[in-house]
């Protein structure tokens, strides 16, 4: 495994290295969903690809400068990580070097950005788009493996490589889940033992709303009326942030789940605030 800093050397491997070039964006702090991630581009790059990952802090998709100040950086251990899964190339940029101070061009989207998470994160997918198009810039794979949890920022992606031309494949992976069905993710540690236990209420909610869905009811109040009972009855002190039934593609909210949808939900659960998704 080669570990580089510079756009420069990045590029250069890359540029002679076999194809596919499979990669995983990540902000490091790895886990078992990243894991599922990586593991996932060794297969898509096969016997002769190369799996380059991506450990880097955007600091421009921080809409609060505590959140970006308190980020963990376990670099030593997410290294062992990627050593363990067999990455070829680690990109480890540092910020001064990644953006210019003087930048002045920016990719800016401006639909689907502003809904369910967007909505109370102002600039956030701008900076995810603009840290996604210099690293496809940069390294130019063939493909890039994003987690399906995170749903709103797939579909930005989606958009932006649609609306860009970008000839890299995306590639969505399920949501990697706890035994208990909790969708994984860094924030679960800032759970306390009782919100551990109660948190999968979340997914038990949405299983139960695509029920509904799947036994005919089309009308999406009464789809997502199913998840709040069920969340009231078995985490009564969580807090829905929003809960949403939309269009797969462009987010917009539906009343009717007429076309290819989503329920998409963020919910606190004391003051960690948790995302989940089912596709309908
Ligand atoms: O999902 C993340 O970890 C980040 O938003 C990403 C895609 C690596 C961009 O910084």
């Amino acid at each position: 495994m080669i570990q580089l800093h510079s756009e420069h050397d990045i590029q250069e491997h890359c540029d002679s290295s076999p194809t596919p070039l499979v990669l995983v964006p990540t902000m490091g702090a790895l886990h078992e969903g990243h894991f599922s991630l990586i593991r996932k581009a060794k297969e898509l790059a096969g016997e002769h690809g190369k799996v380059v990952v991506s450990i880097f802090v955007n600091p421009i998709q921080f809409d609060r400068a505590q959140d970006l100040d308190s980020y963990p950086q376990p670099i030593a251990q997410d290294l062992q990580h990627c050593e363990r899964l067999g990455v070829d190339y680690v990109y480890t940029p540092k910020s001064e070097d990644f953006y210019f101070e003087d930048r002045s061009i920016e990719v800016s989207e401006n639909s689907l950005s502003s809904l369910l998470c967007g909505a109370t994160r102002p600039g956030h997918f701008n900076g995810v788009c603009m840290v996604i198009t210099k690293l496809f810039n940069i390294l130019q794979p063939t493909a890039a493996i994003f987690g399906q949890k995170d749903y709103q920022q797939l579909a930005i992606i989606r958009r932006l490589v649609r609306d860009l031309s970008f000839r890299t494949e995306i590639i969505a992976h399920p949501t990697v889940r706890e035994v208990s069905g909790l969708a994984m993710s860094s924030r679960n540690v800032g759970l306390s033992s009782e919100e551990l236990s109660l948190a999968p209420a979340i997914r038990e909610g949405l299983l139960k709303a695509r029920e509904l869905y799947a036994s005919g009811e089309k009308s999406t109040d009464r789809i997502l009326s199913k998840f709040r009972l069920h969340l009231d009855r078995r985490a009564p002190l969580s807090k829905i942030d929003y809960l949403e039934c939309v269009c797969a593609d462009t987010l917009q909210a539906l009343t009717e789940v007429d076309r290819p949808a989503v329920i998409a939900t963020a919910v606190f659960f004391g003051p960690v605030r948790l995302i989940d998704n089912i596709v309908l």
